[in-house]
């Protein structure tokens, strides 16, 4: 049932380029060069009145929510207001006439995520689900379902749901903006065939790890570590610092790269392990600035950027690249070596990869 892999994880890891492809099926038309999604009750005169998004969801399935926020609001210009959850369900949200309320989860049964969800419907908003797992209380109770065509999840630690969640998230963002008329077509189309290469880009990335692997050893020693980035690689710090966290028990944290200055830089010392994403090309030159602050207080710096990037091969220690896409879809791309340290680190450590201690794969409690 393993297909041969030590661990689901690993297994699940692997499957991601075929994840993406069962997610985008069907989804993506060739002739319009646009989106398409029948399954949507949402109708378009409907989106072109919807005033505010809220995203709720919790773990891994918020953190690719973020990415959501961040990539509806840039293709749509509709404000997207995200909470975790078992927050958002105690905060008396302000849901008006034309709130669209979305709510991600793998498995369609984590408790928080129900509640708010149930919670806001009773305020009348539209519930658009994305969820993994068809016929879970998510999708039965949610007016709009977009699934995750993921397959199973394991493994408790998610990693392919992760991704073909944010999967779901753009060509839902694509098509919301096709409805509204915000996004010229030339963008679409290019982003849109640059989401049809990245199960491909996966493919060759996953071909030779030994480098991850070699970081992940060295990593396994330590007690604590950062992981920073700006925007989008900032959501993805997030992510990458859960899954490192849960499965190889190191204490890490994820900050906005120009945040840490603000306080937490004094716990850098001779030799912590920063792990510093750029991907994004736009705020480059901010991050590598950021990098020097740390490499100054004796920080060891892996970088995670763009092939190609000379300026990271200068300042960081090592630097972990990943192919070149569309600055919006870099997530898609650069939490997956991030999935892999957390996996060899774990391994490393010896601990329980597929049942890390204390958490459970599906969180039905509040
Ligand atoms: C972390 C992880 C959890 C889940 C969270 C939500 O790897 O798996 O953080 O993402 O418990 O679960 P779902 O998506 O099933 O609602």
């Amino acid at each position: 049932e393993k297909d041969g892999y030590d661990h689901y994880m690993l297994k699940e890891i692997a499957e991601q380029p075929r994840a993406y492809r069962d997610t985008m099926l069907g989804r993506i038309d060739g002739d319009s060069h646009g989106i398409v999604l029948p399954e949507l009750q949402l109708a378009p005169e409907q989106i072109r009145q919807i005033q505010h998004i809220h995203m709720v969801a919790c773990g891994t399935a918020y953190h690719a929510a973020l990415v959501g926020k961040a990539v509806i609001e840039r293709l749509t210009r509709i404000p997207v207001e995200i909470d975790v959850a078992s927050e958002y369900r105690y905060r008396q949200p302000i849901i008006r006439e034309h709130t669209l309320v979305i709510a991600v989860s793998q498995s369609g049964e984590t408790a928080d995520t129900l509640a708010a969800m149930r919670e806001a419907k009773l305020s009348g908003a539209h519930i658009l689900a994305i969820t993994n797992v068809v016929g879970s209380s998510v999708a039965r109770e949610a007016d709009d379902v977009l699934f995750t065509w993921a397959g199973p999840e394991i493994a408790v630690a998610s990693t392919k749901a992760y991704t073909s969640q944010l999967i779901v998230i753009y060509m839902l963002a694509l098509y919301l903006s096709q409805c509204l008329n915000t996004l010229d077509a030339v963008t679409r189309t290019e982003m849109l065939a640059m989401m049809e290469r990245l199960p491909v880009q996966i493919e060759e990335m996953l071909e030779d790890t030994r480098r991850v692997q070699r970081i992940a050893g060295e990593l396994a020693e330590c007690g604590n570590l950062f992981f920073i980035g700006r925007g989008l690689d900032y959501m993805v710090a997030l992510e990458a610092s859960l899954k490192l966290k849960e499965i190889s028990y190191i204490h890490s944290e994820a900050y906005p790269a120009g945040e840490l200055k603000h306080g937490s830089l004094a716990l850098i010392e001779e030799g912590t392990p920063v792990i510093a994403l750029a991907t994004q090309e736009a705020l480059l030159e901010k991050t590598i600035s950021n990098i020097k602050e740390v490499k100054a207080r004796g920080a060891y710096v892996i970088g995670v950027a763009l092939e190609g990037n000379m300026d990271m091969a200068k300042t960081a220690d090592e630097v972990i690249y990943v192919p070149r896409t569309h600055p919006l879809l870099t997530p898609a791309v650069s939490v997956i070596p991030l999935q892999l340290l957390a996996y060899y680190a774990a391994l490393a450590r010896g601990n329980d990869v597929d049942k890390p201690r204390n958490l459970a794969k599906s969180v039905t409690v509040e």
